[in-house]
């Protein structure tokens, strides 16, 4: 069944506080699988790019590009959003289609293995719309081929028959914005890559900016987070959305169960304590990755495929999920010959500062 909903449904966050002028502007969703997180209603996501905290570069260049295609009353160009889970890739793709008041058709790319996936969503579009492939470096390459004259030439390149009888049917489309999304640009072929106009890198996000979006969140789950307690929850979220807004949930529990009041500082790292979120927002994970590098490989270099095994994560979930973030906050570092960790790695996780020193290998757990 396909989703369809409207800015303004029961069930979204409140629009009518905000700065904007929105009246032009309707972004709708269509998907089959609106999940809360996605857009479903209970869903926080910020909808205007004036909501959106931070990634300044990406707003600016965005607001740009958003404004110009407005003004020429053309779609907006193909966006390619690339970076590690949880920063806003999701949220930007929605971001632009109500900025464009246009639909956002959201599909993800291991959802469009046949051919004939992707030319329904193709057939489906209508001017301006915006068509969201989440993963996009895992198209097939039948996928991508399709792909291509769509996004160039506006056309659907549809196969009738089969064999030496087969024919191709071109097929107009309207013009319409491909907003691809990954985790890994260096996998996504350079052909696919160089269609797309505009390429955003979104980072992780500083402190101050993980402190306002969690105020921005307990507003709308009207929560009485203080300042003090989202800087403790945010400086613990390594820079993502994501893990920010989990783990403000979870804090919310916890003070609700034990230690009823605001959220301040103290219940906040008191609740964060119990949830064994460090003081660096490492979790059992990042911290089981460093333990493993630290003592069974004495701080490296290890190369990625063993140091993943040794865990028991595939390569891929190391490098795009656990790795970036470890390596932004300077606990490992990527060499030729491998992942090596760094002397804070050491200090952080209480081993000896000798790599050598099997003493050292009593750290906590
Ligand atoms: N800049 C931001 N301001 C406020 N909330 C954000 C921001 N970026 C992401 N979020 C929130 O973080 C969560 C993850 O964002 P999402 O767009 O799904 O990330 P991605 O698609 O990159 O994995 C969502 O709940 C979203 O509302
Ligand atoms: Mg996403």
């Amino acid at each position: 069944m396909t989703v369809v909903r409207a800015v303004g449904d029961p069930g979204e966050p409140d629009q009518s506080a905000r700065a904007v002028d929105p009246p032009v502007r309707q972004a709708r969703l269509l998907s089959p699988e609106a999940t809360a997180e996605d857009g479903g209603p209970a869903s926080t996501r910020p909808t205007a790019l004036v909501d959106l905290v931070g990634q300044p570069e990406v707003k600016a260049q965005l607001q740009v590009a958003l404004t110009a295609a407005r003004q020429r009353g053309e779609a907006l160009e193909h966006l390619l959003l690339h970076g590690p889970p949880g920063l806003g890739k999701t949220t930007l793709a929605q971001i632009a289609a109500y900025e464009m008041g246009s639909r956002c058709h959201v599909t993800s790319a291991p959802g469009l293995e046949r051919p004939r996936d992707l030319a329904g969503f193709l057939a489906r579009l209508e001017p301006g719309d915006v068509l969201f492939i989440d993963e996009i470096h895992r198209l097939t390459p039948v996928a991508e081929e399709l792909l291509y004259p769509a996004m160039e030439d506006f056309v659907l390149d549809l196969v009738l028959g089969k064999g030496t009888t087969a024919q191709i049917r071109r097929v107009p489309l309207p013009r319409f914005t491909l907003v691809g999304a990954t985790t890994r640009a260096g996998a996504l072929s350079s052909p696919l890559r160089h269609r797309f106009g505009l390429v955003a890198r979104l980072r992780f996000y500083a402190p101050e900016d993980m402190a306002a979006i969690l105020l921005r969140e307990a507003g709308l789950l009207g929560l009485d987070l203080q300042p003090e307690g989202a800087v403790a929850i945010g400086s613990r979220s390594r820079g993502t959305p994501r893990v920010g807004l989990r783990l403000l949930r979870r804090v919310r529990d916890h003070v609700q169960v034990r230690d009823p009041g605001p959220i301040d500082e103290a219940r906040a790292t008191a609740a964060l304590a119990h949830l064994e979120i460090d003081d660096r927002g490492l979790d059992d994970l990042d911290r089981e990755v460093l333990a493993t590098l630290l003592v069974a490989h004495r701080g490296g270099p290890v190369g990625m495929e063993a140091l993943a095994a040794a865990v028991g994560l595939e390569a891929a979930t190391l490098e795009d999920v656990v790795e970036p973030y470890l390596i932004q906050a300077g606990f490992l570092q990527r060499t030729p010959r491998g992942r090596q960790a760094t002397p804070l790695a050491w200090r952080h996780m209480g081993l000896g500062p000798d790599p050598g020193g099997q003493e050292s290998l009593a750290f906590p757990s």
